[in-house]
């Protein structure tokens, strides 16, 4: 069951992907199209394309794209039906009835409510005799019975059923509770079991205040430390951040970046409201766009350690590419923040504040971290220093905060800035030229097909292959040619296979009077999509004129002539003759 073409065709008019892309990724028009960094890869130069004409969007450097169902998807972490009821009620218009297949859709509910039920039995366990220990350790841990309860903390009985016992007798299936991780299979006894058990439970709440999934802390030194809910239809781990359903309500547009659960409770507890932290791994792009959307700035905010300190420069990185303003906040003694908070004496909640308040950027941080490793008081060290820090102000793109940091360095230095700066342009120079020539490579590889993921011929057969994209852009720019070129090229004249499927897909969709793309998004994977716009929109001004057309034919004519070496050896006399003569009529 399809959505009706007739909503899905208005539905499209009326959501401009320019205009709802614009919301969470800095774009600059360029021509009739925006271009900008794209949200769902990192990179320093913008390949992420939105065509105004064709209502699609495009990534050069992963592939990503298609229409504005597809851009909601992927950037909302939402099945099909849902992105399409959140672009509906973005433009007014109402889901049409009963017509289409919307079983992902109420699954995703059921995990939810799941979900909230499991939240609810957790936090009554806590406050129950089996929680005891639970609560004990929290409290150990510093943490307020209020603290508790505005987390929804837990705690998961030492039993394998239960979760599982309970949610069954609120009606929920086994199903139900696997595919939301609350359960599992147990590989011994085939028995449903509780996923957790013996930990307490943070829940992970989403910005619409769904519970999307738990974290558990073990209460001992055993391992794993934590245990967090997988992947599910409704979590990505790598794209949300815990408690930016709290964070995301301060007035300050700020964030602080923590690295686990325990560092965003205490900070929270001393005051801060808006801390976030990764779910166990690394920082994503997708999670750096997020906060963009919430924040103009983020305080990072990671363990002391030398893996924290390495997560800090690898955040920086990933956090820069979003142009979200940067800090560094060093956490003394060697300690986490949650540590360092509870910690009597100079430092806690008020000392945090202070330093909170005068950390520096990221540049400052980067600049002190590397001062470290040389002894600036002799010559070499100044030398080695410098050499180093006019590497990191080469790579900056605003002028004017080069020139600041030059004339800092100029000034701690005693070296004539002058110096500095000619360095520092040569070097800049360097970067772009290489910039260049990476790109260059890179447009070379692309042109000769041996990158295409999609259409994995394209390598082997690139003029079958161009001359079939140019033929799709054709047909889908100018659906009424559909039995003009249907008469003179039948579905198997295709070399390859990728383009022989969107062939026949455009030629049924367009005789059965419905746009060829509008549901691609529930038709492809995304990265087709991408394909799919990329042909689309990179052959159309070439492919306007019928006598092209006339020539992608031909050409898809002769290609498919070619035989393989294995059908020559295996043919009969009177196929090759045939064969021959055809040849010989196509070259009149
Ligand atoms: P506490 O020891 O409770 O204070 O935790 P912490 O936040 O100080 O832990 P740590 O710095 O070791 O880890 C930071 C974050 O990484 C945690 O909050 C978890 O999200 C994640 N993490 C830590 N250990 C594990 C683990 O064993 N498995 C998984 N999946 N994640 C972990
Ligand atoms: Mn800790």
């Amino acid at each position: 069951m399809a959505l009706p073409e007739a909503f899905l065709q208005e539905l499209l008019l009326r959501s401009d992907i320019s205009e709802i892309a614009s919301t969470y990724v800095n774009l600059k028009r360029h021509g009739r199209n925006l271009v900008g960094l794209c949200p769902f890869h990192n990179e320093k130069t913008p390949s992420f394309n939105i065509y105004t004409e064709s209502n699609s969007f495009y990534c050069f450097g992963c592939g990503a794209g298609g229409n504005v169902i597809n851009f909601i998807m992927r950037i909302e972490n939402l099945d099909y039906i849902d992105a399409v009821k959140l672009l509906a009620q973005r433009a007014g218009m109402n889901m049409p009835e009963e017509s289409y297949d919307d079983s992902m859709s109420r699954l995703r509910n059921r995990i939810f409510e799941a979900n909230r039920a499991a939240a609810r039995f957790y936090h009554s366990c806590l406050y129950s005799n089996e929680g005891q220990q639970g609560l004990d350790y929290l409290h150990k841990r510093a943490l307020t019975d209020k603290t508790i309860r505005r987390f929804g903390l837990g705690f998961a009985p030492d039993s394998p059923f239960a979760l599982t016992n309970h949610l069954k007798s609120l009606g929920f299936t086994d199903y139900e509770l696997e595919t939301a991780n609350l359960a599992v299979k147990s590989k011994k006894s085939g028995k449903v079991i509780d996923r957790f058990f013996n930990r307490v439970m943070f829940p992970i709440i989403d910005l619409r205040a769904n519970v999307i999934a738990f974290g558990g802390r073990i209460m001992t030194d055993q391992k794993p430390k934590y245990l967090n809910t997988s992947d599910t239809p409704v979590f990505k781990k790598s794209a949300n951040l815990f408690s930016l359903n709290n964070a995301k309500n301060t007035a300050n547009r700020q964030l602080i970046l923590c690295e686990g659960y325990m560092d965003v409770i205490a900070v929270n507890q001393a005051g801060f409201q808006n801390a976030v932290a990764t779910l166990g791994t690394a920082l994503t792009k997708e999670q750096a766009v997020l906060m963009k959307r919430y924040a103009d700035e983020v305080v990072i905010c990671y363990d002391a350690d030398e893996a924290g300190q390495k997560a800090t420069a690898r955040a920086i990185e990933i956090l820069r590419s979003t142009g979200i303003e940067i800090k560094v906040l060093r956490v003394p003694n060697g300690k986490d923040p949650d540590e360092f908070i509870r910690s009597k004496g100079e430092n806690g909640p008020v000392a945090f504040k202070n330093i909170l308040e005068n950390c520096g950027n990221d540049l400052e941080y980067q600049l002190q971290n590397l001062k470290l490793k040389f002894d600036v008081t002799t010559p070499q060290g100044k030398v080695g220093y410098l050499n180093e820090a006019v590497k990191i102000l080469a790579k900056l793109e605003n002028k004017m905060e080069q020139d600041v940091y030059i004339s800092k360095l100029s000034g701690e230095l005693s070296v004539e800035k002058s110096t500095i700066v000619t360095q520092v342009n040569k070097l800049s120079r360097q970067n772009y030229k290489a910039r260049q020539k990476k790109e260059f490579t890179k447009l070379q590889t692309d042109l000769s097909g041996t990158k295409d993921t999609i259409n994995k011929q394209h390598y082997q057969m690139p003029r079958a292959t161009k001359a079939e994209e140019s033929l799709l852009a054709y047909l889908i720019n100018n659906p009424d040619s559909v039995d003009y070129i249907n008469a003179k090229l039948p579905p198997e004249k295709f070399r390859t296979d990728f383009n022989r499927q969107l062939y026949v897909y455009f030629s049924d969709r367009i005789k059965s009077g419905l746009h060829p793309t509008s549901n691609m998004a529930a038709d492809f994977t995304m990265e087709e999509s991408g394909k799919i716009t990329a042909i689309m929109t990179s052959c159309s001004s070439l492919a306007a004129t019928r006598q092209a057309l006339d020539e992608y034919i031909n050409v898809i004519l002769q290609e498919s002539e070619k035989l393989s070496e294995e059908k020559i050896s295996t043919a009969t006399d009177d196929e090759l003759m045939d064969f021959i003569k055809r040849i010989k009529q196509q070259k009149k």
